[in-house]
């Protein structure tokens, strides 16, 4: 009932994608891993990226259909990330669709944080400045396209801010803000823009929180569904049905939260 099953018109998603170039970030695992498997059934050039070679050697050999290309590359690091750009642009097509997945998250007190500048230096070089400084150099490319834009986004950046995610809630949260920031003067240009918002999803990324072990969540093939459904339909965004309650309540309660919130955390 939360994450009710999504119908995929297949007619629409092969003609939306036959012969396009897709890349996806962060596709060694979970969310982009299953795209690339979903999207793999279909005649298309993807191109996937992360820093586990191995394992995007693996899925590629998995995929029979799509063309595939693997690029390695630690997004954090600016001369990966040029090494990346160089490789787009010799490419012999321009790109259609950018999904924006590559991330990380971080679960800690910021009593545990005093000394760790560098969780709020990598979260914010990989969710925000990565997909910043990738997506300056093939807004062009993109536009020659009419292409698309996807941005997995977490339900988070639509609520008051959880404590002890700091370091994740803000990174995504400037991404997501630059992104919509964007996107009005990207859609005038012709280039599709779309935020996915995500609660739970069962990945490698939730593994390390115990908490979320026994909590409701999406599975990564059910959210390649929703990013494919996104591709064709180019909706603005994708949010789960009851989130809206979440995010009046958000609004409504953020005064309250605010004022009472830390007897919870005691
Ligand atoms: N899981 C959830 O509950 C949830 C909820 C809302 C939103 N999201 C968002 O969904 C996206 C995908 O997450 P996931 O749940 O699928 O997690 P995941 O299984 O941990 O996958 C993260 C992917 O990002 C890649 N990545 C991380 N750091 C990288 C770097 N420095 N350079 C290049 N690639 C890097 C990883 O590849 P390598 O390690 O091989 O580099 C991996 O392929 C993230 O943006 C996350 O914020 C997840």
């Amino acid at each position: 009932m939360l994450f009710p099953k999504k119908f995929i018109n297949k007619d629409k998603l092969i003609n939306e994608l036959t012969g396009k170039t897709i890349v996806i970030t962060g596709a060694s695992s979970g969310i982009g891993e299953q795209l690339a498997y979903y999207l793999g059934e279909l005649t298309c050039h993807l191109i996937l990226v992360a820093r586990r070679e191995e394992k995007l050697l693996h899925i590629k050999k998995t995929i029979n259909t799509a063309k595939v290309s693997v690029y390695k590359a630690d997004l954090r690091n600016q001369d990966d990330r040029r090494g990346f750009l160089s490789f787009i642009y010799n490419l012999d097509t321009d790109i259609d669709f950018f999904v924006n997945n590559a991330g990380i998250s971080i679960k800690r007190s910021i009593y545990d944080s005093l000394d760790r500048f560098h969780d709020f230096q990598r979260t914010m070089s990989i969710n925000y400045f990565a997909p910043v400084e990738i997506l300056l150099s093939i807004i062009p490319n993109l536009e020659r396209s009419n292409g698309q834009i996807i941005n997995v986004s977490t339900i988070n950046t639509l609520l008051v801010p959880f404590p002890y995610f700091s370091a994740y809630e803000a990174s995504k949260q400037a991404f997501d803000t630059w992104f919509q920031s964007v996107s009005p003067e990207l859609n005038a240009r012709g280039i599709f823009t779309t935020s996915i918002y995500l609660p739970l999803v069962r990945t490698p990324m939730i593994e390390p929180t115990k908490t979320y072990q026994t909590k409701p969540a999406m599975s990564p093939n059910h959210v390649a569904q929703i990013i494919s459904q996104s591709m064709y339909k180019k909706k603005r965004s994708f949010k789960p049905w009851w989130i809206f309650g979440g995010e009046v309540l958000s609004l409504f309660l953020r005064r309250v939260w605010e004022k009472f919130g830390y007897r919870f955390l005691k």
